[in-house]
């Protein structure tokens, strides 16, 4: 059988090197994993820090979805099946902080960036990356990231084997895709919700810095935030933040 999963030693970033492959045709499911990354990308253009070795960097083809309503659910299904996934493999119970970072705890273990694969006007599918924090000792974060940042290996007290992670997590992304094309929303908004770590706490809007607390997804998976005069507010794109408890 083919394999779908390759290995590079570095590369710029492992999400622009899927999006060529599926460009020349690869097959749906088709991935990347590199060593390190020198220009790994983040969600809102940021960087992500992708030290040699350490951590795990992985991006998947997909060939599915197609239709821009599931595309809007994608995220949160890999970041549900991915958490569940990694649970599984290393025992730390990992939460999701809106849409799709992976927590442990009060601290960020993994990112995920989709991007729409397109042709012309139409959707022709999605690339998936995730970045997750695998063996980095908190030494070796910068100071910036130390404060927010932990990998599983600080969380668990041992090494965790990459490659075999990023296998289970080529698989759990394919299953992601299938899930939203197949019509599972319901159960997909469930599973989200089961590991959802913002419900019912205060949280701040990165696009007006306004304060309410976050109350759980709607049907297309956007988030609700209540603020104080009772209004609320669904939140579609761009990022929120916990407001620290200050007593
Ligand atoms: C985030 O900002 O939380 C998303 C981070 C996604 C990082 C991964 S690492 C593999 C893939 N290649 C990239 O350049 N980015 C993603």
């Amino acid at each position: 059988m083919m394999t779908l999963l390759r290995y590079v030693e570095e590369t710029a970033s492992t999400n622009e090197d899927v999006r060529k492959l599926m460009s020349e045709g690869a097959p749906h499911g088709s991935a990347i994993f590199a060593g390190t990354q020198r220009s790994g990308r983040g969600r809102l253009g940021r960087v992500w820090f992708s030290p040699e070795g350490l951590n795990l960097y992985l991006s998947v083809g997909l060939t599915a979805p197609r239709q821009p309503r599931e595309l809007q659910l994608l995220p949160l299904a890999v970041g549900a099946l991915c958490a569940t996934v990694i649970e599984e493999r290393t025992g730390a119970r990992v939460g999701l902080k809106w849409p799709n970072d992976l927590w442990i705890g009060e601290k960020k273990v993994g990112g995920i960036l989709c991007e729409s694969l397109t042709s012309g006007s139409t959707l022709q599918g999605a690339i998936v990356g995730i970045g997750v924090n695998v063996n980095i000792a908190e030494n070796d974060l910068p100071d910036d990231l130390a404060a927010i940042a932990t990998s599983l290996r600080m969380e668990t007290g041992r090494a965790h084997d990459i490659e075999a992670l990023a296998g289970a997590l080529r698989s759990a992304i394919v299953d992601a895709g299938a899930m939203v094309e197949g019509g599972q929303q319901r159960s997909l908004l469930d599973l989200w919700q089961q590991r959802d770590i913002s419900r019912g706490r205060r949280v701040r809007l990165l696009e007006d810095q306004r304060e309410g607390v976050a109350e759980g997804l709607e049907k297309d998976g956007a988030l609700r935030v209540r603020f104080d005069d009772g209004t609320t507010r669904v939140v579609r794109s761009g990022e929120i933040s916990f407001v620290r408890d200050t007593h």
